[in-house]
This record gives structure tokens, C-alpha cells and sequence, in this order.
């Protein structure tokens, strides 16, 4: 078995070999040249002929990883093979569209293929292991890190991390077509105050166990063979020195055998967190809580010898944090043969491969979102139209990309302009109108934000003046989310909608065509402007897929996943609230409720909105059987295509828990259905809600159903008012 091949392994190993496995580097010199001499990289060069690395991250591409793999088989005592990590969020060299894009699908098949696909991308460039899936659940748009998740509900994360699990570690680990992933970032990261980046998380068990946890959970159980914890501090415990996270509840109350990797760097930050007096403290801190592998840091290598000479550190959790790591290497199969990831031939029949980008194309037209489609303006015409593209992204080919995307080139993506000409004869012209930032952006630096150049608005306007029908292209560039990206302000950056509001008056004919990494708050496009698609980061196959469902060759079917704001003074602001005490108005003017002077408390669009160019009607919606002893529940509803052409909906059920001993949600997503219909075609749909659905952690952190009263919505989005009840 693993268990006993590790065992025999752990008994050959040095103290130091053992940490060795526990220290993981950064890709640190030319790596297919000559070896470095002196400074820091001469070190590592030294640790790694030692064996004291176990794993690289950035290390990539078959040429590469074959060279330091190569020193840890071939030079090192024992010859244990390096796990090779990288950042595969959303494709490797080939991108689909940024997780929270994804999420919009709520096609849980279809995001399960494009991990798989990723996978199959990365691990043809030797990459073993990726660091994905986020699973953080956050409320909060300001912070630029909602694009790498699934937005803002925990059950809705759950599947959608699950489904990414599963597509990247495959049914067999060992073929050397999977990764192993890492649900990320342990925990309560996307809690961040204020959306800051890397803030400090304050929040209570109920958020915790309820909210925070459950993807998680749900990783762990799927089998997820690491997880990442988190730079940020939780109720005053750094994620990465917290014992309640790692030790009592990951590794124990969840059985969690696979290994935690830390964050970059996030051991040594344990210093700024005023948490550890030096490296040394922050290292026994680390592994003590139940940190197996150092990302970055390099204070397991430097520190942990001594503090188990010390006695500050068990020697039994140094064997136990080396078993799980080995553990994943053995069923990785990098035991078996070290360079199986390492086939140039595959490389390169497998990198941008058709399959690849049909599936990147697949899963971009299923992450559209339809917000508005006034009088039927789309789908457009395919042909004897004047279309102008305006806008900087419109013609724009890596903005689409997104932010991680370590390894794709620049420029790799298809254009909204570029797609719009694929897919029509129409005569297409472009008007740039406005920059959205200054410079060319990039993964490690500030994107400076354009604010004031309006020396192209008059060139849109004569464009915007000859045509019939305006796409706008306008929102973030694909670096303006992601990390270390939160804003203040959630609308257009720079003069874009100034831009818009200049173009509208010309020529009120517009589709606005949204890229954005997080909700933006679109008050005035959605007064005015008579169609908005949310098109996020597509990925490589962007413009293809926008114009595919601008021209009506793909009927969107996508689903916010996340709420979008009126204001973003209203952020934090999610669909499953709590009523409070006040949450009405008391009697006509009367202040005393819940509420802001100046925005309705309702958002613009809300979490599970979308559109569709058919329309869809629930009706007779009827629990069928309550099981009370058992706590289960069968819900169900007819739905019916009322439009003219086939379509896809997604069918979301909602319950409240009318009254418990914790309060609970005004609403809870507790089941979905992606369902096709034809026009005129009616599907009975059955829903089966069991305790795991009916239940919730109490203030004792215990999972109880408590009996009592339920209500149930059954509709296209968490507004639905489709409504029944039923008593446990
Ligand atoms: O995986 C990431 C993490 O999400 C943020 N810090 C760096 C890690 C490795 O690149």
C-alpha cells in the first residue's frame, strides 16, 4: 500500500532530508542553463542537490521541470522526485474564462471538462500540481480576488470546487494527464475588511461554519489532495500559525490526509502580523499549527532542525507533515517514474490543442450573462448591418485573458472585434474611444487607471453616428482583478462612462459588452442602455464566444454568481442576509427600519439573474412528500420554455428556515437544475432536499435540523417569488 511504502521511505530519512520535503522554492535561476555560482540561487542550488527542496513552483514547461527533476532523481541521496506546483486557475497556456466567470455557467459538467483540459495542459508541461481551486466564499466585490472563485454562496462554491477537483485530479491521480489540486485559502480569506486585499478577517462560528467552511468541507470530502492556508489573520490567529484550522478542524474533525502548503511567504508575514517575535518563532509556530510544506519563506529549511533539537518541535509532526507530502507523490505516480510528466513530444501535441480550445470556446459562451435585452435588440443580425466596436477592450487581446495567467502569452485571445468579424458578414468598424489604463499592465505591477484622456471620444462619435448598432466594449482590464486588485469604487474605471454617456447620446442603439473580474455597479447603463451582456474574462476564445451569442448562435443560459450593487456603498451586499429585527418600513416616512437614505437596500441584479433570448415560466409547484423522521423533503415544479426558440434555464430552489435557535437566511440555495427545454416544451422538475440541505451549525458549531417551519422559492433567480411551504 502507499501508507506502507511511505513508512519504509520515512525510515531511511535524515531529519534534515525529511524537512527537506517540507520546503518548497520558487523557479530561481536559468534553469536549462549553466548552475549558479553565488548569492541566494547558489543556495538553493545547493539545497536542491542536498535534498532538502520538495517541491518548485514556476518551474514550467517540460525542458525546465526535467532539469531540476533531474538533480532531485539523479544527485540527491535517496533520489525522492520534486512535486512541481504552479498557478493553474483557469487553463495553463490556453485559458478559459476566469473562475467566477465560470461560475456563471452553474454547469457543473462543464466546468468539471475545463479543469480537466486545464490539467491536461499543464501536466503535458510537467506541472504535477495546481493551486487550485479557490474556494473562498466572499461578499465583497471591492476585493479584486472574487474573480478566482465562485462568488458569494456557500452551496452554490461547494459543487462548483468539487466539480473543479474532480477535473483536475481526474478518476487516477496517476495518469499523466491529471494534477493533484489544493482548495485555497484556508481560511476566511475572502473576508478581507473593507475588501482590502490581505486584511484582517474578524467573523463569528455562524459565518464561519455556515459560510466560510462548507467548500472547504466539501473539497476535503471530495478527496482534494492539498489545501493552501492564507495570508490573512483570523480573529486575531494568522491562517497559517492557526491550530483551530489546520490541526483541530482540517486535520481532524475532517480527516483531511493530504498536505497543507502555506501561502507565499505567508510563515515570515507571521512577523508583520505581530504574531511571531522572529523566523525562527514563526517557523515552530507554523508547523506546530499544522503547516506541512513552506512556500517561500525558507524558515523550515533554515529553522526547523533546531527546534526539534530544541524540543519545540514534536519530531513526530515533521514525519507526520513528510508522510502527506510523500503520500501525494506516490499516488501522483511520481515514484513509479519521475519524468512521466516529462514527454516533449506530448508537450507539444497537447499545448493549444483543438480539443483545448473548443473547450475553452465551450465553457466561454456558457459564462455569459444576459442582464438586459430591451425590446429584443439581440441577438443581432448576421448580416447588411453597420456594427461599431468601441471601446479600448473591444479590439483588445490579452485584457481578455484575465489576471492568472502565468503562462500564456500576450495577445493570445480572440478580440470582441476580432469575433464579431468571424461570425458575420456585417460591415465592422472600430473606434478605440477611451484607454482603460495607462501603460501596458502586467501580472506584478499597479495598473494605473485612466482618467482623463477623452481625445478619442469624437472618433466614436462620428463612428457611433454612421452605424446601426453600437457593441461597447467597456469595464476592467483583465489586471485591474485578481490579487492585490481591490478597489474603492466598483464603476467603469477611468472615462469610460463618460465615454458611454457621449456615445448614447449620438445613438442610443448600443450593446454594452461588460469585461470585468468582479460586479460592477451599472446604474446608468442599466437605465439607458437597452442591452448589457456581462461577458467577464472569456479566456483565449473570448470574441468568438461574445459574438456567438450576440448573433444568437449560442442562447445565453449564464447565471450571476455573484450579487451586483446599486452602490458600492451597499457592499457587503449577498442575497442570503438576515432579515433583522426591522426589516420594513414601519408606516409611511417613518426612519426607523433598516434601510439607506439615499439606495434602496435591493441590489441591481440579483445573485442567480440572467436572461435568456427565450423566456421560461414555473408553475404548479407542490411539495410532494415529507419524510419528518428523516428530514427529507420532495419539492416539485413544471417549467415551461415560453418563448420561440430552445433554451436553457437554471432552475434554482431556495428555502428559509422560518424561525431556529441561530437566525438563518432570509433565503438559502439549496438546489439547482440546468434544464434544456424546446419552445412551447414543459419539464416536470423533481427536487429532493435532504438533512444536509434542512440543517445548519448552531452556536455550539453542531450540525442540527431543527424542526419547525420552511418556505420554499422556486424561480430563475434569488428574487423568485414562486413560493410553498412545508413543516418538519
Ligand atoms: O497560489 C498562490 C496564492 O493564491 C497567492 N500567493 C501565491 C501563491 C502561489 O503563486
Amino acid at each position: 500500500s502507499v501508507d506502507a511504502k511511505v513508512d519504509s521511505l520515512l525510515a531511511l530519512m535524515t531529519l534534515e532530508e525529511k524537512i527537506g520535503q517540507m520546503n518548497q522554492y520558487n523557479g530561481f535561476w536559468d534553469l536549462t542553463g549553466p548552475a549558479p555560482k553565488d548569492g541566494a540561487a547558489a543556495k538553493k542550488y545547493e539545497h536542491l542537490r542536498k535534498g532538502y527542496v520538495g517541491s518548485m513552483l514556476n518551474v514550467r514547461g517540460v525542458k525546465e521541470v526535467r532539469s531540476v527533476q533531474k538533480i532531485a532523481v539523479e544527485e540527491t541521496r535517496l533520489g525522492i522526485p520534486l512535486i512541481i506546483g504552479f498557478d493553474v486557475i483557469h487553463g495553463y497556456k490556453t485559458l478559459s474564462p476566469i473562475p467566477l466567470a465560470e461560475s456563471a455557467s452553474w454547469d457543473l459538467e462543464a466546468i468539471k471538462k475545463s479543469a480537466e483540459m486545464a490539467a491536461k495542459e499543464a501536466a503535458a508541461a510537467g506541472i504535477n500540481w495546481t493551486f487550485a481551486p479557490m474556494v473562498d466564499i466572499s461578499r465583497d466585490a471591492r476585493w479584486g480576488r472574487v474573480m478566482e472563485g465562485a462568488g458569494e454562496d456557500p452551496f452554490l462554491g461547494s459543487k462548483i470546487g468539487v466539480a473543479r477537483i474532480q477535473g483536475f485530479q481526474g478518476d487516477n491521480l496517476s495518469s499523466e494527464f491529471t494534477v493533484a489540486a489544493c482548495a485555497k485559502h484556508f481560511a476566511g480569506y475572502g473576508f478581507a475588511e473593507a475588501g482590502r486585499d490581505y486584511n484582517t478577517v474578524d467573523v463569528g462560528m455562524s459565518t464561519l461554519n455556515n459560510i466560510i467552511f462548507p467548500p472547504f468541507k466539501a473539497a476535503s470530502n471530495a478527496g482534494v489532495k492539498t489545501f493552501m492556508n492564507a495570508f490573512n489573520e483570523l480573529n486575531g490567529i494568522p491562517a497559517t500559525g492557526n491550530k483551530f484550522l489546520q490541526r483541530d478542524i482540517l486535520k481532524k474533525k475532517w480527516d483531511f490526509d493530504g498536505f497543507v502548503v502555506s501561502d507565499w511567504g505567508s510563515i515570515t508575514e507571521m512577523i508583520a502580523h505581530g504574531f511571531a517575535k522572529n523566523g525562527k518563532q514563526a517557523a515552530e509556530i507554523a508547523v506546530n499549527a499544522g503547516s506541512d510544506m513552506d512556500m517561500e519563506s525558507y524558515l523550515y529549511v533554515e529553522e526547523l532542525a533546531q527546534l526539534v533539537n530544541e524540543g519545540k518541535v514534536d519530531v513526530a509532526l515533521i514525519n507526520d507533515a513528510t508522510k502527506r507530502i510523500l503520500k501525494v507523490k506516490f499516488e501522483l505516480g511520481l515514484f513509479d517514474d519521475p519524468y512521466k510528466y516529462l514527454d516533449e513530444n506530448r508537450e507539444l501535441q497537447v499545448t493549444g490543442s483543438k480539443e483545448i480550445h473548443e473547450a475553452a470556446l465551450d465553457m466561454a459562451k456558457k459564462s455569459i450573462v444576459l442582464l438586459k435585452n430591451e425590446n429584443k435588440i439581440l441577438p443581432l443580425k448576421k448580416e447588411g448591418l453597420h456594427i461599431g466596436v468601441i471601446g479600448a477592450l473591444g479590439a483588445d487581446k490579452t485584457s481578455p485573458l484575465g489576471s492568472w495567467r502565468i503562462a500564456a502569452e500576450d495577445s493570445t485571445a480572440v478580440s470582441v472585434l476580432e469575433g464579431l468579424k468571424n461570425h458575420s458578414t456585417n460591415k465592422i468598424s472600430y473606434a478605440k474611444g477611451a484607454d482603460v489604463s495607462v501603460g501596458k499592465p502586467n501580472f506584478i505591477t499597479e495598473v494605473k487607471i485612466n482618467t482623463t484622456d477623452i481625445s478619442g471620444f469624437s472618433e466614436a462619435i462620428t463612428l457611433a453616428k454612421q452605424t446601426d448598432v453600437i457593441v461597447m466594449v467597456l469595464g476592467e482590464h483583465g489586471f485591474q482583478s485578481g490579487e492585490g486588485r481591490s478597489r474603492v469604487d466598483l464603476d467603469l474605471p477611468g472615462v469610460q462612462q463618460e465615454l458611454l454617456e457621449a456615445v448614447y447620446a449620438v445613438n442610443k442603439n448600443i450593446v454594452l459588452v461588460l469585461n470585468n473580474g468582479r460586479p460592477l455597479a451599472i446604474n446608468w447603463a442599466n437605465q439607458n442602455i437597452p442591452a448589457i451582456v456581462e461577458a467577464w474574462h472569456l479566456g483565449t476564445q473570448s470574441g468568438n464566444a461574445i459574438a456567438q451569442v450576440l448573433f444568437g448562435d449560442y442562447n445565453p443560459s449564464g447565471k450571476l454568481p455573484m450579487t451586483f450593487p446599486r452602490h458600492v456603498g451597499q457592499v457587503p451586499i449577498y442575497y442570503n442576509y438576515k432579515n433583522t429585527g426591522r426589516p420594513t418600513l414601519p408606516a409611511p416616512d417613518v426612519v426607523f427600519w433598516s434601510h439607506y437614505q439615499d439606495v434602496e437596500n435591493t441590489p441591481l441584479y440579483p445573485f442567480g439573474y440572467g436572461l435568456s433570448y427565450t423566456t421560461f415560466k414555473y408553475s404548479n409547484l407542490k411539495v410532494m412528500n415529507v419524510d419528518a423522521q428523516n428530514n427529507a423533503v420532495t419539492i416539485e415544479v413544471n417549467l415551461t420554455n415560453t418563448g420561440d426558440v430552445k433554451g436553457k434555464e437554471v432552475a434554482q430552489l431556495y428555502i428559509q428556515d422560518l424561525y431556529a435557535s441561530v437566525t438563518r437566511p432570509v433565503r438559502e440555495l439549496k438546489a439547482f437544475q440546468l434544464v434544456e427545454l424546446q419552445p412551447n416544451e414543459t419539464k416536470r422538475l423533481v427536487f429532493k432536499l435532504a438533512a444536509e440541505e434542512l440543517g445548519f451549525y448552531n452556536d455550539l458549531s453542531e450540525f442540527v435540523v431543527e424542526k419547525g417551519d420552511f418556505k420554499v422559492y422556486i424561480g430563475g433567480n434569488s428574487q423568485a417569488t414562486l413560493a410553498t411551504e412545508f413543516s418538519l
